[in-house]
């Protein structure tokens, strides 16, 4: 059994198993409706519980989907109708229970302490589908998604981040340390990623590079990032936030600066950090990005399982 909660807590061996086992597995589905069963049914008989503490689209129907193509099923919970959220139950026993009755938990929570400790007191693997340091399934599946569409390894391109300093861009920075490569983050001084995940890109023997200048951080970028600068779990001023990224904005003479087959990728939702012209226009690719999402998390589904090939 193997959690996957941080992506700078799994070798790198391992992830790329992982997008192996996914690249393969898309293939064989291709002459397969949406819930038809993957041959062998790998995850048969199994039940993923999912809970949510915070709004999601994708990544629910993403695990749905994922689970049931393994053969397995699914249930959602939200916090707030058990007992965990209205206080009157203790996360040791939410998680006994939770491993009494299923086999895998997949957990979106507003705090990474939770994540902890669900992962203290579960003897399941559990999933982190978001917290606010963290979106690890997003991440890993993005990964895929770039070297998919650029028929590369990732470690070949530049990767260009613009943005906030949130949960995508903390594992998308683990990312760039396992998988080796360039980085580069477009954002306000105010906004940069904070000393702790800078020392442990410092600790790995890497680095990443910051801008406060948009055109330098997109410059010879392969690949251009984006996500909302108000993220689900941020208690700022939000209007004070959005101002400070006006000039950050990805319009098509920003991507301008960039190579000329650069493409763009969100995780979605999106707020006004892009243009409809880009986020729409050709070299966007956040669609088959969103559905890449069902089948990498097959393969995290499988390796928590122990039972990635
Ligand atoms: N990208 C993503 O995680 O979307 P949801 O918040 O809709 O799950
Ligand atoms: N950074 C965003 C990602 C949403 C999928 C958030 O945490 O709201």
């Amino acid at each position: 059994m193997k959690h996957f909660v941080n992506l700078k807590d799994i070798s790198s061996k391992d992830l790329k198993k992982i997008l192996i086992d996914a690249k393969i597995r898309k293939k064989l589905r291709k002459k397969l409706s949406t819930l038809e069963v993957d041959k062998g049914a790998p995850l048969k008989g199994k039940l993923l519980i999912q809970m949510f503490e915070k709004s999601s689209l994708r990544t629910r129907l993403s695990f749905y989907l994922a689970i049931k193509q393994l053969g397995g099923g699914t249930l959602t919970l939200k916090s707030n109708e058990l007992h965990l959220g209205q206080g009157g139950e203790s996360i040791a026993d939410t998680a006994k229970i939770l491993s009494t009755y299923g086999d895998g938990f997949m957990l979106r929570t507003d705090s990474d302490k939770k994540v902890e400790h669900f992962k203290k007191y579960l003897s399941i693997p559990v999933i982190n589908g978001l917290s606010p340091s963290s979106h690890p399934t997003q991440v890993l599946s993005d990964v895929f998604t770039v070297e998919e569409i650029k028929k590369k390894s990732i470690s070949k391109l530049n990767i260009c981040w613009i943005g906030d300093s949130n949960n995508v861009l903390d594992s998308l920075i683990a990312a760039s340390v396992k998988f080796s490569f360039n980085l580069s983050i477009g954002c306000p001084k105010k906004f940069e990623p904070g000393m702790k995940v800078r020392n442990w890109v410092k600790k790995n023997k890497k680095k990443i590079f910051i801008y406060n200048d948009p055109k330098k951080a997109v410059s010879n970028a392969d690949v251009i990032f984006s996500d909302k600068v108000i993220s689900l779990n941020d208690k700022v001023n939000k209007k004070k936030k959005i101002a400070y990224f006006k000039k950050f904005k990805i319009n098509k003479k920003l991507m301008a600066h960039a190579k000329k087959d650069c493409i763009f990728l969100h995780c979605l939702p999106r707020g006004n950090e892009v243009t409809d012209e880009i986020f729409l226009g050709k070299k966007s690719h956040v669609w088959q990005q969103a559905l890449n999402r069902v089948h990498v998390q097959k393969s995290i589904l499988l390796y928590c399982f122990g039972k990635l090939r």
